[in-house]
């Protein structure tokens, strides 16, 4: 098997079988991360280390027939690229320095030149040298509204009212670290495409926090505007759009964006979104991921549902966001074999 079932479903063309793979395939519900995590030092250390984070990206496929590698490092890579400082405090999530004024927007720095973008696309070269030829490799990075909450509440926030006060009042300030993230998240994109990503795929994990005009202008619109960009840059590349929590929107994020999948929360049938999204986008996700943590016969019944929404050559199978770091591994391989065997009993 030498063709990517994943790069023949975003191009529309029919696959072997359907592409899987989970977004968090590599983290803490592993023991083998949890082992080279503790080897590193840090979080951050580890998304540092080409050949760690390179390991790290190929823990899941050693261990699970999986269709594509996540490339191992996080979101809030860009922001420390752009001279941000963070740390991953134990326990507690991300803790970054606040951006939310004019000053603080002045100082950031283009991301292009600096180590941590090195060192993530060395990672990159690394992980597509050792990656079985039927395996795609994603890049990613997180799309510029959930990017600049980070930025502007100085971490995880319940809420996010700061940030989502800003997207509605719009002071200079906001639109001008939104412009500053499109031009930052094109150059991190590209340089990870020209160190050998196959697929990129753009978190928007607080999209569900914006309606109106407000989705349109702080999700849907810079969005597009990298999209189309990376268009321009590296035609042949597939986006994947994952803006959670869009909801009835998911029609609007494809035919807006340009994107050639879509990726979807687990509290949205894929169904009805299929009839939304434009003939030649596909669909990503959504099994909840409780029901990954649970196991068992309902996992099983709960994939066939999935599957059973969704043609083959318009689906990518993954969750409806990250594994839980309490997943028993083996039921990653079981939600495999349920797709699998659900799979060879369509007609
Ligand atoms: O999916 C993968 O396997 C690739 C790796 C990946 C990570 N983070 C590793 C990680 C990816 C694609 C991300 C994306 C990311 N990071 C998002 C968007 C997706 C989503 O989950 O909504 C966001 C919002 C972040 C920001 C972030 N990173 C937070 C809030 C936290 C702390 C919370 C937590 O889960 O611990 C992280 C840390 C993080 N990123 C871990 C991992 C494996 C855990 C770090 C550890 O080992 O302690």
């Amino acid at each position: 098997m030498g063709r990517k079932a994943l790069l023949d479903v975003l191009g529309n063309r029919m696959p072997e079988r359907r592409p899987i793979w989970f977004m968090r395939q590599a983290g803490r519900y592993l023991p083998e991360y949890r082992e080279l995590r503790r080897q590193a030092g840090s979080f951050l250390d580890l998304c540092y280390s080409p050949k760690l984070a390179s390991q790290v990206t190929m823990q899941p496929i050693d261990r699970y027939d999986l269709d594509a590698a996540i490339l191992f490092s996080d979101i809030l890579v860009v922001p420390q690229a752009m001279g941000v400082g963070l740390r991953f405090a134990e326990g507690e999530g991300p803790i970054l320095d606040v951006v939310a004024d004019m000053e603080a927007v002045a100082r950031l720095k283009p991301v292009r030149d600096a180590r941590q973008v090195a060192a993530v696309c060395e990672t990159v070269s690394r992980t597509r040298q050792g990656l079985p030829g039927h395996v795609a490799l994603i890049g990613f990075c997180g799309a510029p509204w959930t990017v600049a909450s980070y930025m502007i509440e100085g971490g995880s926030s319940e809420e996010r009212l700061k940030a989502r006060l800003a997207a509605h009042r719009r002071p200079s300030w906001y639109d001008a670290l939104m412009d500053r993230l499109i031009e930052a998240s094109c150059d991190y994109l590209s340089a990870q495409v020209m160190a050998g990503a196959e697929v990129l795929q753009i978190f928007d994990s607080w999209a569900g926090d914006l309606t109106g005009d407000v989705f349109e202008d702080s999700v849907i619109g810079p969005i597009r505007t990298i999209v189309d960009e990376l268009r321009l840059r590296h035609p042949s590349v597939p986006v994947i759009v994952f803006a959670r929590g869009a909801g009835s929107k998911h029609g609007r994020v494809a035919a807006e964006t340009g994107a050639q999948a879509v990726g979807i929360e687990q509290a949205v049938e894929l169904a009805s979104v299929l009839k939304a999204v434009p003939e030649h986008c596909a669909v990503q996700g959504n099994l909840d991921p409780v029901a990954l943590l649970a196991g068992g016969e309902r996992l099983a019944r709960r994939v066939e549902n999935v599957i059973r929404e969704v043609p083959l050559h318009r689906h990518v199978f993954n969750l409806g966001h990250g594994i839980k770091p309490a997943t028993d591994p083996a039921h990653v391989a079981e939600a495999i074999a349920a797709v699998r065997a659900a799979d060879t009993r369509r007609p």
